[in-house]
C-alpha cells in the first residue's frame, strides 16, 4: 500500500469484494435519482402551484383514470426497486455466511485490547494475520471477555465476535498485500486502538512463514497434550471405561449426529465439543450418565480451540464443512479422506524450529 492517499472506498481484495461494490453503487443512485428528482419537483411544483391572486383551482375528479395510473406506477416501480436491493443483498449475504467446504481454517480470539490469531500447524501470531492468497479463508471466531467484531475492509466482510460462542467469517483473498484489521464493535477504552493487518502473500511465501511457525507443534497436537494434562483422556481415552461405557469413544464423532439421553439429536460440532467441555451435563449422550466435571474456569478460549481441532483430528466424518487436519493443510489440495486416522503427526519439515 505505501503511500496513505485518501481513499473515498477501501482496497478491493477479496472475491465478494466486487460484488459488494456493485450492490452498493446501486445503492448510491437509487438514493442520489430520488433525491435529485424529488428536491426537484419540490421546486418545481411550488412555482407552478403557487396562489396567483384570488383565483380558486379546479376541484381535483377523485376517479380520474390519470390518478389511479399514476398511483399504480408510483407504487410499483418503487417496490421493483427495492426487492432488487432485497434479492441482490440476500444473495450476497447467504455467499458471505456460508464457508466453502474445503476452506483453510484459521482461528481468531478477540480479548481487550487485541487479536489473538491461531494457525492449524501451530503458528501464533497477534494484530497480525497471514493468509495464502487466492485461497478460501475460514476464521473460527470467539471473545475472551466482551464483544468484538472482526472487519477487513479491503474483503468487504465483518462478523461480530461473542464471548461464549463461535461465529465464522470467510473471505477469498485475491491481491497479495497488507489491508487493515478494525474490531468494528464498540468495546471499551482502546477499542479504536484494537487494529491490526491482513498480510496476503503467494502460497511459496506463505508456506516459509508458516514454517518459521511457534515450534509448539500443531493445533491439534498441543490440543493432544492438553487433553491429557487436564486428565481427559483418563476416560476418554481409557480402554477399560470404553468396554464398561462410562465415557462415550471421540474417535470419528466429530461432524456426526449424536443422539442425546433426552432423546433429541446434536451435531457434533466446535459448539457442541466446547459447550461440553465449560458445561458437560448440558447434553448428554444416550447411554452414559451425568458424571463429568466442568473445566469451566480451567479452560481458555485458546485451550477450547486446540481441544476442538484435536478432537476433530481423532476422525472427522466425511461431509462435514472442515478441516484440515495437519497434514491436509500443507500440500494445498488435499482434503482428509473419511476415515483416515488424520491423529498423525503433521509431516516432518513443516513443523518449525523456533521463530
Ligand atoms: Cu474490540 Cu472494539
Amino acid at each position: 500500500m505505501g503511500e496513505k492517499s485518501f481513499q473515498l472506498f477501501p482496497e478491493v481484495a477479496s472475491s465478494i469484494a466486487g460484488q459488494v461494490d456493485a450492490l452498493y453503487a446501486y445503492l448510491v443512485l437509487v438514493s442520489a435519482f430520488f433525491s435529485l428528482l424529488i428536491a426537484f419537483l419540490v421546486v418545481f411544483f411550488a412555482i407552478k402551484y403557487r396562489k396567483r391572486g384570488n383565483e380558486v383551482p379546479e376541484p381535483m375528479d377523485e376517479h380520474s383514470i390519470g390518478g389511479m395510473v399514476l398511483e399504480i406506477v408510483w407504487s410499483v416501480i418503487p417496490l421493483g426497486l427495492s426487492m432488487v436491493m432485497f434479492a441482490w443483498g440476500a444473495s450476497i449475504f447467504f455467499t458471505e455466511s456460508r464457508p466453502p467446504a474445503d476452506s483453510m481454517e484459521i482461528f481468531v480470539t478477540g480479548k481487550q485490547w487485541m487479536w489473538k490469531v491461531q494457525h492449524n500447524e501451530g503458528a501464533r501470531e497477534i494484530n497480525e494475520l497471514h493468509v495464502p492468497v487466492n485461497r478460501d479463508i475460514r476464521l473460527t471466531l470467539t471473545s475472551e471477555d466482551v464483544i468484538h467484531d472482526f472487519y477487513v475492509p479491503a474483503f468487504r466482510t465483518k462478523t461480530d465476535v461473542l464471548p461464549g460462542r463461535y461465529t465464522t467469517e470467510w473471505f477469498r483473498p485475491t491481491k497479495v498485500g497488507q489491508y487493515h484489521i478494525f474490531c468494528a464493535e464498540y468495546c471499551g477504552t482502546k477499542h479504536s486502538g484494537m487494529i491490526g493487518t491482513v498480510y496476503v502473500m503467494n502460497e511459496a511465501d506463505y508456506n516459509a512463514w508458516l514454517g518459521a511457525g511457534s515450534g509448539e507443534g500443531s493445533m491439534a497436537e498441543q490440543g493432544q497434550a492438553l487433553f491429557n494434562q487436564l486428565g481427559c483422556g483418563t476416560c476418554h481415552a481409557s480402554e477399560i471405561n470404553k468396554q464398561n461405557g462410562r465415557c462415550p469413544n471421540l474417535n470419528g464423532l466429530f461432524g456426526t449426529t449424536v443422539d442425546l439421553k433426552d432423546g433429541s439429536k446434536v451435531k457434533m460440532d466446535e459448539t457442541y465439543i466446547r459447550e461440553s467441555v465449560l458445561y458437560p451435563q448440558a447434553k448428554i449422550v444416550a447411554g452414559y450418565d451425568d458424571i463429568m466435571p466442568t473445566f469451566k474456569g480451567l479452560v481458555t478460549e485458546d485451550g477450547l480451540l486446540k481441544l476442538v481441532e484435536y478432537v476433530k483430528s481423532l476422525g472427522p466424518k466425511n461431509g462435514t464443512q472442515t478441516s484440515a487436519t495437519p497434514a491436509a493443510m500443507q500440500t494445498s489440495a488435499s482434503q482428509p479422506k473419511a476415515g483416515t486416522p488424520a491423529r498423525t503427526a503433521p509431516q516432518a519439515g513443516t513443523v518449525p524450529g523456533n521463530r
